[in-house]
């Protein structure tokens, strides 16, 4: 099914209403990935050996606005193009990264849950089941993205 001008919009609309507390969001947002899963906050090497609080990192913070970021920039380039396209550097970076981090399916599918909730709570005026679809959709294109480059490093 094609990808319309108003998944778009549902997506670009509701990033736009919550980007401005998208530092508090982030933390939100990956406070629920390490509640479901608390051994996945092990994945990140800044949060290991550190003293600094979760909600002070910036390196988590950063993390989390580009995942929110790539998954609206995606739904733009669903529309625009029939698929998502990412820079060429960025994507083997992003590849190389993931991989060398251990990041599995089950950890795409938790971050996936955690995002979806995420902006369900940022804009409950907003949300909508088309709104959900076309965010996980988005975000499910982008995945399989960093998936094929991840599978290209070994
Ligand atoms: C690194 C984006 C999913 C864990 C990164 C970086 C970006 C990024 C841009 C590079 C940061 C840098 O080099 O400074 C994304 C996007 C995702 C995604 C767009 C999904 C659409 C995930 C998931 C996990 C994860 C599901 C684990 C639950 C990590 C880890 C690093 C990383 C451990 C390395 C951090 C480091 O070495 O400092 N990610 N990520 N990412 N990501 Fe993701």
């Amino acid at each position: 099914m094609a990808f319309t001008a108003e998944k778009e919009a549902l997506v670009v609309d509701s990033w736009n209403a919550i980007k401005a507390d998208a530092a508090e969001l982030g933390l939100k947002f990956f406070l629920r990935i390490f509640e479901i899963t608390p051994s996945s906050s092990g994945l990140f090497p800044f949060l290991r050996d550190t003293s600094v609080p979760l909600e002070k990192n910036p390196k988590l913070k950063r993390h989390a606005m580009s995942v929110f970021a790539m998954t609206c920039e995606a739904a733009v380039q669903l529309r625009k193009l029939g698929r998502v396209i990412v820079k060429e550097t960025t994507i083997k970076h992003l590849g190389a990264t993931h991989a060398k981090a251990g990041i599995t399916s089950e950890h795409f599918e938790l971050m996936r849950y955690a995002l979806l909730e995420t902006i369900r709570e940022a804009v409950p005026y907003m949300w909508s089941p088309k709104m959900r679809n076309a965010w996980a959709e988005s975000y499910d294109q982008l995945v399989e993205a960093i998936k094929k480059e991840m599978r290209s490093v070994g």
